[in-house]
């Protein structure tokens, strides 16, 4: 059963780093494994380091004004990395996330419009529909055992996604359909190739990537078919598929191809419900250790939304529960590192960057250094209170990344993780699971070991 609940100083359970720099073979193998135990306590403390390998320097980022220069200032020169494509290219293809130049312009400017606020807010009943079910699903579970919770929110968010993007009503889509398909493509391609890290060309065969690239052509079909099928109702539809289908760049008047329609549906998915529902789940184990927070969340959804379906407005107006949500991605970014490559040398004043450079942009470091934070790693959701917040500064915390490659979906998220927190947090009570160490590993996103298994009360 659930271990009596703990102190408002809770800290949160993550990866100790290593006290010294991990040797060169050790370092490389836990880079695969997860990065977090790569590196070391130092990195929390100090602003930059460089590594010369094979050639290049990696340079390690985690302070605000090298990230000002690589997403803002020099955004033209630090260009997505081949890593990053390896990664997620075989899915995705040259949609939104992965494309670059012109190719990047035309898809952002075409589907900006569908995540405008006032588009946004029509998709709240969506979200609150989603967590209902959740509700439902726990309902039926047996009692006094913990529940996983970073697979319930794994569903609702994947539910939430195909209804928004494919107005819920595609057959070939769906939780049932797709989840296996999704994890087995994160399972394989999350983790960077050993031969990669070795500068191996893409010739050189890679067997153990099957499962992965088998997952990705699957999801591309069930994409290519959905978008078949709608073209071929010849109805309009206003989901994000709609918007897409009608979109046409103000500029030159072009539309989306079905190749680059497939590209996109397949970005949604993937970065759309993914990073949301990890986020949620880091969530909910922070509430369910600190019970001071998770009892003022229910005050504040009881005092904004009595017991009804929770809408835009409301959304709006349950300010501390968007408080805790940066906060627990402050915590666990589910972005936690993200890579760039130097198209030309730049000078940052304490980094040279030479052309061919990397630039690894340490999220996660930087949301936990010392020199940024007072007490970096306690859960403190008043960080991020109106007046706070002021005082943090705009590259200090990029769980969204910055820029012009910031995430679209920003928003999106926001309201969706507040109306489904919102609503859990009215019907269930989150308790503590002893039992289970919270190990977060970086594999594209930051998931953590084991899932998030914790105890749950009906209210
Ligand atoms: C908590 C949830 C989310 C987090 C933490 C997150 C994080 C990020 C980050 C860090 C980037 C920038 C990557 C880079 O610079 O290389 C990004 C880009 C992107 N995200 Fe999100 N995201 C979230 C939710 C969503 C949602 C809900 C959608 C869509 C429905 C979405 C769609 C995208 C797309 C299409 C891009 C590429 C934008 C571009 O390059 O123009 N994301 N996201």
């Amino acid at each position: 059963m659930p271990d009596t609940l703990t102190s408002p100083e809770f800290i949160p359970q993550t990866v100790v780093p290593p006290e010294k720099p991990l040797p060169l073979i050790r370092g490389l193998w836990q880079t695969i494994a997860n990065p977090l135990h790569v590196w070391p306590q130092a990195m929390y403390e100090n602003p930059y380091h460089g590594v010369k390998w094979i050639g290049r320097t990696f340079h390690y980022f985690r302070k605000p004004e090298h990230m000002k220069a690589v997403f803002l200032d020099h955004a033209d020169i630090f260009r997505k990395s081949q890593f990053q494509k390896k990664l997620v290219g075989p899915a995705l293809g040259d949609g939104l996330l992965t494309s670059e130049g012109d190719h990047w312009k035309f898809q952002r400017r075409a589907a900006s419009p569908a995540f405008r606020i006032e588009a946004l807010r029509a998709l709240v009943p969506a979200f609150s529909t989603s967590a209902e079910a959740t509700i439902e699903r726990i309902r039926k579970k047996p009692s006094g055992l913990a529940i996983d919770m970073q697979s319930e929110m794994q569903h609702a968010t994947l539910d939430v996604i195909v209804e928004t993007i494919l107005g819920g009503a595609d057959p070939g889509f769906g939780y049932s359909r797709i989840a296996g398909t999704v994890e087995d493509y994160m399972q394989v391609m999350g983790k960077p190739d050993v031969l990669d890290l070795f500068g191996m060309p893409n010739w050189v065969p890679r067997p153990w990537g099957g499962k992965g690239r088998r997952a990705a052509a699957a999801l591309r079909a069930a994409a290519a078919n959905a978008i078949a099928r709608r073209r071929a109702s010849g109805k309009t539809h206003n989901d994000l598929l709609g918007l897409l289908l009608a979109a046409r760049d103000p500029e030159t008047g072009r539309g989306f191809s079905d190749v680059e329609l497939c590209d996109n549906v397949v970005t949604f998915i993937g970065a759309g419900h993914e990073t949301t529902a990890l986020t949620l789940a880091f969530t909910l184990y922070l509430i369910a250790n600190s019970p001071d927070v998770q009892d003022r969340l229910l005050r504040e959804v009881q005092d904004v939304c009595g017991d009804r379906p929770i809408d835009a407005a409301m959304v709006e107006d349950l300010v501390y529960h968007e408080q805790v949500i940066k906060e627990s991605m402050r915590l666990y970014p589910p972005a936690s590192l993200i890579d760039r490559v130097a198209t030309q040398d730049v000078d940052l004043g304490d980094a040279q960057v030479k052309k061919g450079d990397f630039a690894f942009n340490l999220i996660y470091v930087m949301h936990r250094h010392h020199t940024l934070w007072d007490n970096p790693s306690r859960f403190d959701p008043e960080r991020f209170s109106l007046e706070n917040a002021k005082r943090i500064h705009r590259f200090q915390y990029m769980p969204f990344g910055a820029g012009p490659r910031i995430c679209i979906g920003m928003k999106f998220a926001y309201m969706e993780a507040v109306a489904i927190l919102a609503t859990l947090v009215r019907s269930l009570r989150f308790l503590p699971n002893a039992a289970h160490k919270i190990e977060p590993n970086i594999r594209i996103t930051l998931r953590p070991e084991g899932g998030m298994p914790l105890f749950v009360e009906i209210r």
